[in-house]
């Protein structure tokens, strides 16, 4: 009989179910032991902890020897913004957008590019746009696009405010955004203004079918501007960031 080796998976808390998603999708064979609220212990015939390593929605693996892997490390991510998404976290919201090789996928508020780069490396989307009111935030996006090996036809990043997007082709599949909280960053007066150019931009660019898949702890501003009569509002993950308890919130249009 083969010898098993025990691995302890760590996650967010609140990414349970999307971590199991992916460590049996990418190994089948692995026996899960148990499932807590902040660690998945499973055994596997693989003695190599490294064979983990294309584990992306998880932050850390541990061996039986007490090595430990980061798994949210991203080799490409050289440029940082404040209030960064977590890349693990930045993963999960792409398995919620259900990505297809066919998609476009937008960030409007793209920070240092970690959304649209892992929609594009780790889920092969056709093709991002980002863009970002800060100056800053665009370079540094233009940085990690550089280090991840992007090819320049796959994407376009510009500088907007929300409000004055320049964007008119409603070809956008799914808007993935981690929008400003008014707490890191930002004031929560501004972000009325902020959510609503929003709903207008996601009107104008998201197909009929498409989707958009927001992080945010402005739950309740959220739900006022995408109104019932609309918009389709669901939140489908709660995450404990480090005290914050922000929601991913997936919304539709009415009746699609
Ligand atoms: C929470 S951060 C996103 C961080 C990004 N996901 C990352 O990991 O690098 C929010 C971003 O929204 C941008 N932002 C704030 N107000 C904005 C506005 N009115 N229009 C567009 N972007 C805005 C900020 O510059 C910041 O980069």
């Amino acid at each position: 009989m083969t010898e098993l080796s025990t691995y302890k998976l760590y996650f967010l808390q609140g990414t349970g179910d999307f971590i199991l998603k992916e460590l049996l999708e990418k190994f089948p064979d692995v026996e899960v032991e148990s499932k807590g609220r902040k660690k998945i212990l499973f055994r596997s015939k693989d003695k190599d902890i490294n064979t983990f390593r294309n584990l992306y929605s998880p932050v850390q693996i541990e061996n039986e020897n007490g090595t430990v892997l980061n798994l949210s490390r991203r080799e490409w991510r050289k440029a940082y913004v404040p209030a960064g998404i977590n890349p693990s976290l930045a993963y999960i919201l792409c398995m919620v957008a259900d990505l297809s090789e066919e998609d476009i996928v937008y960030d409007p508020f793209c920070g240092a590019g970690v959304i649209p780069i892992t929609a594009l490396k780790y889920f092969n989307v056709k093709r991002v746009i980002c863009s970002d009111i800060s100056g800053k935030a665009i370079e540094k996006s233009e940085i990690n696009f550089n280090t991840a090996g992007i090819n320049k036809g796959k994407y376009r990043s510009f500088r907007s405010d929300i409000k004055d997007v320049a964007l008119n082709k409603k070809n956008v599949e799914k808007i993935i955004s981690n929008l400003p909280f008014g707490i890191r960053v930002g004031k929560h007066s501004n972000n009325i203004e902020i959510y609503k150019s929003l709903e207008v931009s996601a009107n104008r660019l998201l197909r009929t079918r498409g989707k958009l898949v927001l992080l945010t702890q402005e739950k309740k501003l959220l739900r006022e501007v995408f109104s019932k009569e609309n918009w389709n509002v669901k939140s489908v993950l709660r995450v404990d960031e480090g005290g914050l308890l922000p929601e991913v919130f997936v919304i539709k249009r009415q009746n699609k």
